[in-house]
């Protein structure tokens, strides 16, 4: 293989959108679930693949991991787009934070953790295991990448925890407050899942398994929506759908599965 192949970052430029704060809500799930995962780490290496038009959200990821899990995190923003990463340059803070042009590859990195979010939606469905593998074959020794989706402000998404032997689980995650129905979630699922949506696939079912949960605790609404969501999630917990955590990280709006559960038929 030619030297310029082998550095070449794989993927494609897609659009940039992204905000301030959108990503808070994965950002916190991943404080409490990889934390440990980091702070264990010989090297804390973290890179934010597919920044975006600005670095913000690389940014807001250096320092809610620097302020809660460990001072010394390295966090690098990987960009496929070379204009981007020039944009970005006024914002890196070398050591803790650094931008550079990457892909899949990672750009020869090897990181603890990868958070990639918003970027394999614009691609085909049939690229996305490539994708997964290409990310984990370059992870650290138990690193993990974590893949997901959400809207433009970042009130509703969907990721997965991908090690190197596959997607491990799904977390879907809701701003309570402007919740009107679980069904809004379909619109952010991961794009490994958004298509499979349908009948007879079985996260269609869970979605409608929590959508009538959560019509059936409308008697809750008064005590507000997170008490609502609280007795949403524990009505699916009872009828067997494996959900992990607990009422600690339900209360945040969330819900996490084994993919074992709701993978594609
Ligand atoms: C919609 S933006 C997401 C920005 C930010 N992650 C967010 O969620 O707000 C997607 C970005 O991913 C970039 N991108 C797409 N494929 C990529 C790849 N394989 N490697 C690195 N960046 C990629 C695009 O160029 C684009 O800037």
């Amino acid at each position: 293989m030619a030297d310029r192949d082998r550095h070449r970052p794989l993927g494609v430029v897609t659009r940039g959108t992204t905000n301030p704060n959108r990503l808070r809500r994965v950002d916190n799930w991943l404080v409490e679930t990889c934390g440990d995962r980091l702070r264990a780490a010989a090297d804390p290496l973290v890179v934010d693949l597919g920044y975006g038009a600005t670095p913000v959200t690389a940014v807001e990821l250096r320092g809610r991991l620097a302020t809660r899990v460990r001072a010394d995190v390295r966090v690098v923003g990987l960009e496929i787009d070379p204009v981007r990463v020039a944009a970005a340059a006024p914002a890196a803070d070398p050591p803790g934070l650094a931008f550079a042009r990457g892909g899949f590859e990672l750009a020869g990195l090897r990181p603890t953790l990868v958070r990639a979010f918003n970027v394999l939606r614009q691609y085909d469905e049939s690229e996305v295991a490539d994708a997964w593998r290409t990310v984990t074959d370059r992870l650290a020794p138990g690193g993990v990448l974590v893949e997901g989706t959400c809207d433009e402000l970042g009130r509703l998404g969907g990721w997965l925890l991908i090690d190197a032997d596959g997607p491990r689980t799904l977390t879907l995650a809701a701003r309570l407050t402007t919740l009107e129905s679980p069904a809004q979630l379909a619109e952010r699922l991961p794009k490994a899942l958004i298509h499979r949506n349908v009948p007879g696939e079985r996260i269609h079912a869970l979605l409608r398994a929590l959508d009538d949960a959560w019509h059936s605790a409308a008697g809750y609404a008064p005590f507000g929506p997170r008490q609502r969501w609280l007795a949403a999630v524990t009505t699916l917990s009872s009828t067997g759908w494996p959900i992990l955590d607990g009422p600690p990280r339900w209360r945040h709006g969330e819900l996490t599965l084994p993919w074992q559960t709701i993978a594609p038929t």
